[in-house]
């Protein structure tokens, strides 16, 4: 059985695409499905920002192929865990939620790491130091989200 991951912020063009390249690089392909997307429409169809683009590729992934999508409610049907970057998204995605299995899927990604920061901070309006900043909070997250699935896959 494979086990669907969504990851999720708001323009899914800096921090989700790093979240969706990141986990796919530390799971078993054929076990695990890492997608992304955002709530907003702003870059539909766009790849991803350069910056993370480029952060990405110096620590050997490729996320240069991904393409901008917005969340769509049957992405709660579809995906098991559901990861948003920020309380602002986690309350637009709870929003699409209309059962509560739906609603148990959604979580911060960094509460993955039990310690604080909660929130991947948005690294859009800032310089390339921010881009470094978050694929590394994303790093970390995702070590422990490979580990989880692969001690437990659905
Ligand atoms: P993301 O960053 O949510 O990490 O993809 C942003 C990308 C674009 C915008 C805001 C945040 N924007 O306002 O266009």
């Amino acid at each position: 059985m494979v086990t669907k991951v969504l990851m999720v912020c708001l323009g899914n063009i800096c921090r989700s695409p790093l979240a969706e390249g990141l986990l796919r690089s530390k799971v078993d392909p054929d076990l695990v499905l890492v997608d992304s997307a955002g709530t907003a429409n702003y870059h539909i169809g766009k790849r991803p920002d350069e910056r993370s683009i480029a952060v990405a590729s110096k620590y050997g992934i490729d996320i240069s192929h991904q393409r901008c999508r917005k969340i769509v409610p049957s992405d709660l049907e579809i995906y098991d865990h559901i990861y948003a970057m920020d309380k602002s998204n986690y309350q637009k995605i709870v929003s699409l939620s209309q059962t509560v299995a739906h609603h148990c899927k959604i979580r911060l990604l960094m509460e993955e790491t039990a310690s604080q920061p909660w929130e991947v901070p948005d690294p859009y309006y800032g310089g390339p130091d921010g881009f470094v900043e978050v694929f590394h909070m994303i790093d970390q997250a995702c070590d422990i989200i490979a580990r989880k699935i692969a001690l437990n896959p659905k």
